[in-house]
């Protein structure tokens, strides 16, 4: 094995990388945030296969890079998401050099001329991106002559993900190109050992690693600027790969639930309901699974051994052992999965009920973890009312019984609980459910005569809301002053000094500029913030500004500052989950509040949160999971690391945003309980575990309503149900609209309605630097927006700029 980079020389290198673009010597990035990126892209880097132990690299060893990825490294997606102004990207090829390996030559040089003449076209219309990159053809005979001077070869493979755009099920994308099965076979053919490595935003098609003998196989992800280096890192064995998959990988894409309900450009029906990724595929389909959830290597092998099972006043406690049982030092993730019993409710054979990373952990050496699991992780929710409970997070009757392990497959029985009577955990309301006028069937779990498990399906419970009567019997009230007559008025530093109170400056305020507060700046790029900002929001006029009312400035994103600055490039989201390590993410996004600080973002557009439903999503890569569990604790860990700053975190988008294809008009239909157990879960965690100041809603509808105008999902849910105090914003730029259930609103009255604060950033359409008018236009009419509504929106702002 070759060493690793000293620190110092890490730095020394962060300035002799290859430079895509942007100031290298930019002092406001801290090479502390490089390393920790270094070490995360490592860390979720995931081990697939690995026979025979062909990695680590043998120190010395001569090695032959195919495939021009090596050159072109994807360091990140597409979009919103991704275009982040990184002061330097690495590749493999560099940085195994840079780490000493003897990387053939003459491979080198051919790719490294070829790369030249033939360079990526990045595309430079939005959305219409590259999927993947053309490939170089290799001579037989040069591959050959290869494979005298090197045994193993590694080959690249890069798929690059995108916003508004999905992966296709097509050479170049979903699956191989030609030209890259062919480097593949010729690999295999000639060297004593090949090892592919996919970066990738997006899960690709994998079965080819088995049906070729692909030797080892590692899934990089996008690890950010510094990817190519930690995968150096890895494939040296100066850094293990400490990868565990965030989602089932299928032996086909026609295997997964979601594939006949995928990219319908107007509506979708979630018939697998809960059943997404291995909650269906453990149920239903084990056979079609390739890579279980859960499942990655590392250089060391482990034995995780459950220590028994108690009831503690809040859930249940397991207690589980990792023990080092290899020859390296090595850290692992210890699962725990739940099996519950069904009370009528359909239920997954295992879901994920909370994990530990343990320390490095020296061969022989073990460690135990103590996994807490509350009530409500181990709750279902009934829609239908088949427990006898409806609208209620319950826990039915019988044994729920504990699996320990490194995934979801291999975890074995670690002991039970019982609970002796159907328990209700939380009794809500119905909210959010499907429109009476679009009925389906979804999944069912049943069982043949010999009790085998077989696939049944069942109508979905739909609304029976009075969606009218609920929202009329709760609009806010209209404040009142707090301070008595004659009082002098107040001011907005007033109010952030702590002199005087939130209500009263709000009191104060002419309905004119509590309906400017629920704009921002009108267009991306605020004049009022840093260049190439997403918008601002709060003192976006002069009025406001007049009152000391501050503008607050909005970046993307989940991988990086967007700004017309340089930023540093972070892995992808999908890559940090892989982690399984929400306590080391959390340090790196506190890094990156403090970078935030420096360059002038107040709110950071991160993270995003949606459930991996179906591979093809082209934003896969900026979520974390097929998982909400998963997907809550790493939000979680963005959010708490990036506010911990003073800096906010806005998780997104809310919700049911799982596809790209029509994303703005989209319906994504989708049973209560799903929303609730899978959909929304992963925000009800970020919601009570981190409390983000800000919060996305989606583009797409729910349910037959627009996210930004859905007060079921706003305001009856997240603020109600969840006792979420802070900002809800839209995703920049909204369908205007009528509201049907209140014919006086339209656009941003509805929005208001709805309880989504703020139209970011602002214009009525896109690119429009107009407001739309329908807040004061429907102030005073029967039925129009009322002052008390008018002045919670403005709260909401305010409180935010004020925490
Ligand atoms: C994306 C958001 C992003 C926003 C601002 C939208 O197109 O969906 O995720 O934060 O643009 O760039």
């Amino acid at each position: 094995m070759t060493t690793d980079a000293t620190a110092s020389s890490e730095e020394a290198l962060l300035s002799q990388s290859s430079t895509r673009s942007g100031d290298v010597a930019d002092s406001r990035l801290s090479p502390q945030l490089a390393r920790a990126v270094r070490a995360l892209a490592a860390r979720g880097a995931v081990l697939l296969r690995n026979e025979d132990q062909t990695l680590p690299l043998q120190a010395s060893e001569p090695v032959a890079l195919l495939g021009r990825v090596q050159k072109d490294w994807i360091a990140v997606g597409y979009g919103s998401g991704g275009d982040v102004n990184a002061p330097y990207v690495t590749n493999l090829l560099d940085c195994l050099r840079e780490q000493g390996v003897a990387v053939d030559s003459e491979l080198a040089a051919l790719y490294e001329q070829w790369c030249q003449a033939n360079p990526v076209d990045p595309g430079t219309e939005w959305g219409k991106w590259p999927l993947s990159f053309p490939e170089m053809e290799l001579a037989d005979d040069v591959v050959a002559a290869a494979a005298q001077r090197a045994r193993t070869a590694v080959v690249v493979i890069g798929r690059a993900a995108g916003e508004d755009r999905e992966s296709v099920l097509e050479p170049g994308s979903y699956y191989l190109q030609d030209a890259e099965r062919r480097l593949l076979e010729q690999a295999v053919r000639s060297f004593e050992r090949t090892v592919a490595v996919v970066v990738t935003g997006n899960v690709m098609d994998l079965a080819w690693a088995e049906e070729l003998g692909v030797d080892a196989l590692l899934l990089a992800w996008c690890g950010g600027m510094e990817g190519g280096r930690a995968i150096a890192d890895v494939l040296t064995g100066a850094a293990e790969p400490g990868g565990r998959l965030t989602d089932t990988i299928a032996r086909t894409y026609e295997d997964y639930p979601s594939a006949g309900h995928f990219g319908d450009p107007e509506a979708n029906e979630y018939t697998e309901d809960v059943f997404v990724g291995y909650r269906y595929f453990e149920t239903f389909a084990p056979e079609a699974v390739l890579y279980p959830f859960g499942f990655g290597l590392g250089y060391s092998q482990h034995e995780i051994t459950g220590e028994g099972v108690e009831l503690t006043e809040d859930g249940a406690c397991v207690a589980v052992t990792a023990v080092n049982t290899g020859d390296l030092p090595s850290s692992t993730v210890v699962q725990v999965y739940v099996a519950k019993p069904g009370g009528g409710l359909s239920q997954p054979v295992r879901e994920l009920a909370g994990f530990g990373r343990t320390e490095q952990l020296a061969p022989g050496e073990g460690e135990e973890q103590v996994i807490d699991v509350p009530w409500r992780d181990m709750a279902s929710y009934d829609d239908s009312g088949v427990t006898g409970h409806r609208f209620a997070w319950v826990l039915p009757a019988g044994t729920y019984t504990f699996y320990v392990g490194s995934d979801v497959r291999s975890a074995q029985a670690a002991g039970s609980v019982e609970v002796e009577e159907t328990l209700v955990v939380e009794q809500l309301e119905q909210a959010a459910a499907p429109a009476a006028d679009h009925p389906f069937e979804r999944l069912a779990r049943q069982e043949d005569e010999s009790g085998t498990i077989v696939r049944g399906s069942e109508p979905v419970p739909v609304s029976e809301v009075d969606l009218r009567e609920r929202i009329l019997s709760r609009l806010p009230q209209a404040l009142t002053p707090a301070q008595g007559e004659g009082e002098p008025a107040v001011r907005f530093e007033d109010v952030q000094a702590g002199r005087a109170s939130l209500q009263d400056f709000v009191v104060s305020l002419s309905p004119k500029d509590l309906s400017c507060l629920a704009y921002g700046d009108v267009t991306m790029d605020s004049p009022l913030g840093a260049k190439g900002n997403a918008g601002a929001l709060g003192g976006v006029t002069q009025e406001l500004r007049a009152l000391g009312v501050p503008p607050s400035i909005t970046t993307d994103g989940p991988s990086g500052i967007r700004l017309a600055a340089t930023a540093s490039l972070l892995p992808c989201g999908t890559a940090l989950a892989s982690t399984w390590d929400p306590e080391a993410v959390e340090e790196m996004a506190a890094l990156h509040g403090e970078e935030m600080a420096a360059l002038g973002s107040d709110i950071l557009l991160s993270p995003g949160m949606n459930i991996h439903r179906d591979p093809l999503c082209g934003r896969s890569f900026e979520y974390y999971s097929e998982d909400p569990l998963l997907t809550g604790l790493m939000g979680s860990a963005v959010v708490s690391g990036v506010q911990s700053t003073g800096r906010a975190a806005c998780p997104k988008h809310f919700a049911a945003n799982n596809q790209e294809t029509n994303r703005i008009f989209n319906d994504s239909r989708v049973s209560e309980r799903a929303l609730r157990e899978i959909y929304l879960r992963g925000f009800e965690i970020v919601v009570t575990e981190a409390a983000p100041k800000v919060l996305m809603t989606s583009y797409n509808k729910v349910n037959g309503v627009w996210a930004h105008y859905h007060y079921d999902l706003v305001t009856t849910i997240l603020r109600r149900e969840w006792g979420y105090e802070g900002l809800v914003i839209t995703d920049w730029w909204m369908r205007m609209a009528q509201d049907p259930t209140f014919p006086a609103l339209r656009d941003s009255a509805y929005r208001v309605r709805a309880g989504v604060d703020v139209l970011m950033p602002g214009g009525d359409k896109h690119f429009s630097t107009v407001r739309d008018d329908a807040i004061m236009d429907s102030y005073g009419q029967e039925e129009g927006i009322t002052l008390g509504e008018m002045q919670a929106t403005a709260a909401h702002v305010l409180r935010f700029l004020v925490s």
